[in-house]
């Protein structure tokens, strides 16, 4: 059976995620590259695309007006929201989507951001139309993912579809659904061991400014 097409069951992992050191330090190096890279500010309207626990959405939370940290799962969404009431935070908004329905997002927005979520993602070329139908004029999309690797990043293949993305292919994915000025810089890599040795493994963070006909 071909793993990459059940549904991997992010609800079973949700309370220990943040447990995992490399995860929070990945989100942090992506979430430093989106400040410096796309200058988020307050007057801003953000979506975090598998938003997850929300350790991105949190570190960009401050600097804007509203984030949406929309997620399939409902597990990792409670996780967030456990913290969102702890802290005290009421500019972000949890958000579920239904895995196998269609995908309606809450727009306009002025910046969409998603970390190491489009691997997950069947069809990211429908899903980038979608988030371009979903921009302001001059919005921002940035999604940080792994570079392409071999599959062997994942322990267990349940629900990747792509071994991470070349520079080419994710930047396809911009400038064939309408953005523009589109550049890649790599953030951060993660260390895993691997048959012995350890494996480095790349991510990379691809920025673009959606265009409209009418601009
Ligand atoms: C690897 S986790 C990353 C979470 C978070 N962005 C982070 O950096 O910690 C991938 C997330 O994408 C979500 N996800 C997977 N497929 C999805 C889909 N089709 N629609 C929305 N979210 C999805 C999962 O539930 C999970 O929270």
């Amino acid at each position: 059976m071909d793993m990459s097409r059940q549904l991997r069951d992010f609800n079973a992992v949700a309370a220990r995620w943040d447990q995992e050191p490399r995860r929070v330090q990945l989100a942090s190096a992506v979430s430093e590259a989106i400040i410096r890279n796309a200058g988020p500010s307050q007057a801003m309207r953000v979506l975090d695309f598998g938003a997850g626990t929300g350790l991105v959405t949190l570190a960009l939370a401050p600097l804007v007006q509203q984030m949406v940290a929309a997620d399939s799962s409902q597990g990792m969404l409670e996780q967030l929201t456990a913290k969102l009431a702890d802290a005290g935070i009421t500019n972000v908004l949890p958000f579920l989507l239904d895995h196998a329905g269609p995908v309606s997002l809450p727009g306009p927005f002025d910046l969409i951001v998603s970390s190491m979520t489009m691997h997950h993602i069947a069809d990211p070329g429908t899903l980038f139309g979608l988030f371009h139908a979903a921009m302001r004029s001059g919005g921002q999309l940035c999604i940080a993912d792994l570079e392409s690797e071999d599959g062997s990043f994942h322990d267990d293949p349940t629900g990747i579809y792509h071994n991470g993305f070349s520079v080419a292919e994710m930047e396809d994915y911009f400038t064939k659904t309408g953005f523009v000025n589109v550049r890649t810089i790599q953030v951060t890599s993660v260390k895993k061991g691997r048959e012995g040795t350890a494996r480095e493994y790349p991510v990379n963070l691809t920025l673009g400014t959606a265009q409209f006909s009418w601009d």
